[in-house]
């Protein structure tokens, strides 16, 4: 099984480019298929995440063409057939065929998705907003058939502001007759890109970005071109190790915006960056100031960070915090930062984490816990004295595209063996 070897403690300065957005791309690519001709998707970063999306495409017997960052989806002879439960429970994102499906033939025939264990990640408020629409579920051992005569627009209340749910409500929604509206939507920037993609084809959504988001049903969608935004997770983890070990190290390619939380945070904890139109000029840092984060909702401090922060509070004088209030068990890579010198204390709850600073982390052997985990270990590793090797690495190649030519490129010593 490869494994990523890092030595640690260099320097790195110069720019590293963020590719489109893995939490966007993996709904752009399902939600293609309502398309009635041909969809192009650029800006599409090279990850696995999208050879299991375009596996399942080709089992659904679509026509996909991928060339570097572009696919080119056409869904003109789809075979509206069982996604076998491998294909499945390759990734979470294979749900949104639930809605693009639904949403295209009245009819999908699926597995409970994948995706990284980091809670207890139901379904219930995507299956609510699809019975809400008219659909009849079906459900034994993990085995979903969910099916409609007919969908008609409603309103739908999210208790929570899932994106998941949002997302595929809007697929499920884009094509029914009548108006859709979901309030307490979520309001991530991966939706807004979602709804102009589909807008682009001729659908009618409005709101999205806020929390009441409309959707008018439409017949038929014509052909787009559609670019993937900037991925706002792969961009913070780069400005976390940058606000560690970067000399004028340059996140390009970035909608700032979509990162305000944690500029926030880090400029809190003392950071100097230079923040630019469509980059940040991480200028150096020196003595970090100890934080306290909450993971929420957007615009709220964004949970896919909070266990890279949880690195970079290794290197705070004083304690920091971290509190989690989307997944019940995300602290899992703090066990194996332990193994490379980090102290904390977990509470009973598994809810906040208390992380000790001004800790020298020391190379070692180190396993990924799951996606983000796996990046919170690359970026101790990065900055630990000696060497480290971290296994289970398919979980990082999920979700960060070209991650070692990237880093490499900006002084890292870093391979995959
Ligand atoms: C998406 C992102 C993931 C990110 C998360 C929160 C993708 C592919 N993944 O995941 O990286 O961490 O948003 O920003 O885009 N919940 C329910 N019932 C549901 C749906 C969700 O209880 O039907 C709960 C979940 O268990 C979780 C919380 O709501 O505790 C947030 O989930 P949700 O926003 O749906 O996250 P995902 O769409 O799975």
């Amino acid at each position: 099984m490869p494994k990523i070897k890092i030595t640690g403690g260099r320097k790195l300065s110069g720019t590293i480019p963020i590719s489109g957005a893995k939490n966007s791309v993996v709904a752009l690519i399902p939600a293609a298929i309502l398309c009635d001709e041909t969809a192009t998707i650029s800006n599409v970063p090279d990850i696995t995440d999208v050879d299991d999306l375009e596996n399942i495409l080709t089992h659904l017997n679509a026509r996909i063409t991928r060339t570097t960052g572009k696919v080119e989806i056409n869904s003109s002879d789809i075979i509206n057939k069982e996604i076998t439960a491998e294909l499945s429970k390759k990734l979470r994102a294979s749900y949104y065929f639930m809605g693009a499906l639904l949403g295209k033939f009245k009819k999908v025939d699926m597995y409970f998705p994948g995706g990284c264990s980091i809670g207890e990640r139901p379904i219930n408020l995507h299956l609510k907003g699809f019975a809400a629409l008219g659909a009849k579920i079906t459900e034994e051992d993990n085995h979903f058939i969910i099916e409609a005569d007919k969908l008609k627009g409603t309103n739908i209340y999210l208790d929570f502001p899932s994106v998941g749910a949002t997302i595929n409500i809007i697929l499920a929604a884009v094509k029914a007759s009548g108006r859709t509206i979901i309030d307490n939507a979520a309001a991530e920037p991966e939706i807004v890109n979602i709804a102009t993609f589909l807008n682009n084809m001729g659908a009618k959504i409005k709101g999205a970005g806020t929390s009441t988001i409309t959707i008018t049903g439409v017949k038929y969608l014509h052909s787009c071109f559609h670019e993937v935004i900037p991925d706002r997770i792969e961009a913070g983890t780069y400005l976390i190790l940058a606000s560690l070990i970067g000399e004028n190290l340059k996140i390009d390619n970035i909608i700032p915006n979509h990162l305000e939380a944690l500029i926030a945070k880090l400029t809190e904890s003392g950071v100097d960056m230079e923040v630019g139109i469509d980059n940040i000029v991480v200028k150096g840092s020196h003595d970090r100031k100890p934080i306290s984060i909450k993971t929420l909702p957007h615009p709220g401090f964004p949970t896919d960070l909070q266990q890279i922060m949880a690195t970079y509070m290794t290197q705070c004088r004083g304690s920091s915090i971290i509190e989690e209030t989307i997944y019940e068990n995300r602290f899992q890579n703090l066990y194996e930062l332990e193994k490379m010198g980090a102290t904390f204390k977990i509470r009973k709850d598994n809810k906040k984490a208390t992380i000790k600073g001004k800790i020298k982390l020391k190379g070692a052997k180190v396993s990924s816990t799951d996606l983000r985990g796996g990046a919170s270990l690359v970026v101790a590793a990065l900055i630990a004295d000696g060497t480290t090797t971290i296994s289970n690495i398919s979980y990082i190649l999920r979700g960060y595209d070209r991650i070692v030519e990237k880093l490499t490129n900006v002084g890292a010593k870093i391979e995959i063996i």
